[in-house]
């Protein structure tokens, strides 16, 4: 396994997915971490990220020395690049020509790292690489025993390396998908130059999983809210493989999900997997309390806390439960050690459960911690979940909730859930579904004006939103077809009740959020 030590780059990740891809498990931790956890986690190469700083600021984070006394390969990128080199005896110095985005790369005297590895040829024989720079500083000097393994317009010295000692750094990232052979490089380095040789595969991830969940619970029981939504969803197959009849799941239908979603989850775990699910209907329950809510942060707060009474209840019912398992995945456990909160693990807010290990002294089981989305996914695969399940849309915690505009209400509902059915099977129909990254319909509780042969309706609109993203934080809005709109539209018109009017919503994120609530 490979050690990531995270000077702070907003590339940290990226790195992190990189080596993942290459089926080589990997850790992320700050670049100060203690010298005794480096040498217990015994990684067998270890890449040290870009950041913010410069190496000539005071108190500048260092490379524990530790790394540098293990006899392993190190990677440096960009600022790990520069701090290598001048803790190692080379020079660093500001440069006069900054260069930020794309670059080309000359490679350069055969090393291990960069051999063959090219998009272009000189005509002299030389390889290019097309890469993705972002720096200011660059390093003067080399180290004893380095070499220069690439240059670029801006950086003479934009790749180094040390073959005896496995040592190499480079200027550029090859992390991002702007350098167009960057994976190939990340797996030069972690499999042939590491001895790392890509063993982290969903059937290994599951072996290892079980293996470990087996020892941490023993015999004990363990509870778990599934929603229907991808992260739970793993989990509760996961755990089902690993302590099968020790797992209880409880599936709350709060009256605001999607059209036969509780069918389905019973179905799929209950029925075919032969997971122990309690379905509790509490539709009306939630209806009542949300009656007369109009603010959007209430109703979610009134979601949160229902689904707590309730889910509590349930729990109250059962005998011996020790543990509560939720979803947390790699990136939330990334974001929540980046914020240092310095308390304990939050608990992922969607997940609506806030509070409750605390009150009903439950140990947390978080299986896929140190799992990426795509991990989660193929794991899900291999678990036996249904395509349809793994791939879909992220849904809202408190689901239709902040998709009825305004006050909750049961026709409301009702309508949405059928035009929000009819549109998601259209997209499919026109295998549009996987390529967008969220699609749903909104309800406006707004009156218009229609005609149906010689009648005059006044009734709802329904608006359908579909947008193309990558992290959620910025959106753009998808450029569907206008036959799918059109059809869309005329059958959720037909078929869904109260209905007279569908908008299409073309506003990007942001300014516009991507829920309308
Ligand atoms: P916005 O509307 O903020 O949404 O652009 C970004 C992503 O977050 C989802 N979202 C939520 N998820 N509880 C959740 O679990 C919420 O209250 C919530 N609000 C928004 C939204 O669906 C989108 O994927």
């Amino acid at each position: 396994r490979i050690l990531i030590l995270d000077f702070g780059s907003q590339y940290t990740q990226l790195i992190a997915r990189r080596i993942r891809q290459a089926n080589v498990y990997c850790e992320i931790h700050p670049c100060d971490w203690p010298t005794a956890e480096i040498e217990a986690f015994a990684p067998m190469g270890i890449v040290l990220t870009g950041g913010p700083e410069s190496v000539h600021v005071d108190n500048a984070p260092r490379i524990p020395d530790i790394v540098f006394q293990l006899g392993v390969p190190v990677l440096g990128i960009c600022y790990g690049m520069q701090a290598m080199a001048r803790q190692l005896g080379g020079q660093v110095e500001p440069s006069a020509y900054k260069e930020f985005g794309y670059a080309q790369a000359r490679a350069r005297g055969h090393s291990r790292l960069l051999r063959n590895i090219e998009d272009h040829t000189t005509p002299e024989g030389y390889g290019l690489l097309d890469v993705w720079m972002s720096h200011g500083d660059r390093v003067a000097g080399l180290p004893e025993g380095f070499k220069v393994i690439a240059s670029t317009l801006g950086a003479p010295i934009a790749g180094i390396g040390d073959d005896e000692r496995r040592f190499y750094g480079l200027q550029f990232h090859p992390e991002v998908t702007h350098t167009t052979q960057g994976q190939r490089i990340i797996e030069r380095f972690v499999g042939e130059i590491c001895g790392c040789s890509g063993q982290w595969t969903a059937s290994n991830i599951i072996e290892h999983s079980v293996t470990r969940i087996r020892e941490e619970v023993g015999t004990d029981q363990v509870l778990l809210g599934l929603s229907g939504g991808v992260d739970s969803s793993v989990v509760a197959a996961l755990l089902h493989q690993a302590i099968g009849e020790q797992l209880t799941c409880v599936f709350v239908d709060n009256g605001l999900l999607r059209l036969n979603e509780g069918a389905q989850v019973m179905a799929t775990f209950a029925r075919h997997m032969g997971v122990r699910v309690i379905h509790v209907n509490a539709e009306e329950r939630f209806l009542t309390r949300l009656a007369g809510v109009v603010d959007p942060e209430r109703k979610r707060k009134l979601i949160g806390r229902i689904f707590i009474d309730v889910f509590d209840e349930q729990a109250g019912k059962l005998d011996g439960v020790k543990w509560l398992a939720q979803g947390t995945i790699y990136p939330d456990v990334i974001e929540s050690a980046g914020a240092k909160t310095g308390k304990a693990r939050l608990i992922k807010s969607h997940h609506n459960v806030g509070g409750l290990p605390e009150r009903m002294n439950l140990r947390l089981l978080e299986p896929l911690r140190s799992l990426f989305k795509d991990e989660v996914r193929c794991i899900g695969l291999e678990l036996g979940l249904p395509t349809e399940l793994v791939y879909r849309h992220p849904f809202p915690g408190p689901g239709l909730g902040v998709r009825i505009l305004g006050e909750v209400r049961k026709e409301y509902a009702d309508a949405l859930r059928r035009a929000d059915a009819i549109f998601i099977e259209e997209l499919r129909h026109y295998e549009l579904y996987d390529r967008v990254s969220q699609a749903f319909a909104v309800f406006l509780p707004v009156k218009t004006v229609g005609v149906t042969g010689d009648g005059r309706r006044y009734e709802y609109v329904i608006a359908l939103r579909a947008v193309e993203t990558t992290d959620f934080m910025t959106a753009q809005w998808s450029h569907l077809p206008y036959e799918l709109l059109e059809e869309v539209s005329r059958r959720i018109i037909n078929e869904a009740e109260g209905i007279s009017r569908v908008v299409y919503d073309i506003s990007g994120k942001p300014p516009a959020t991507i829920e309308w609530e």
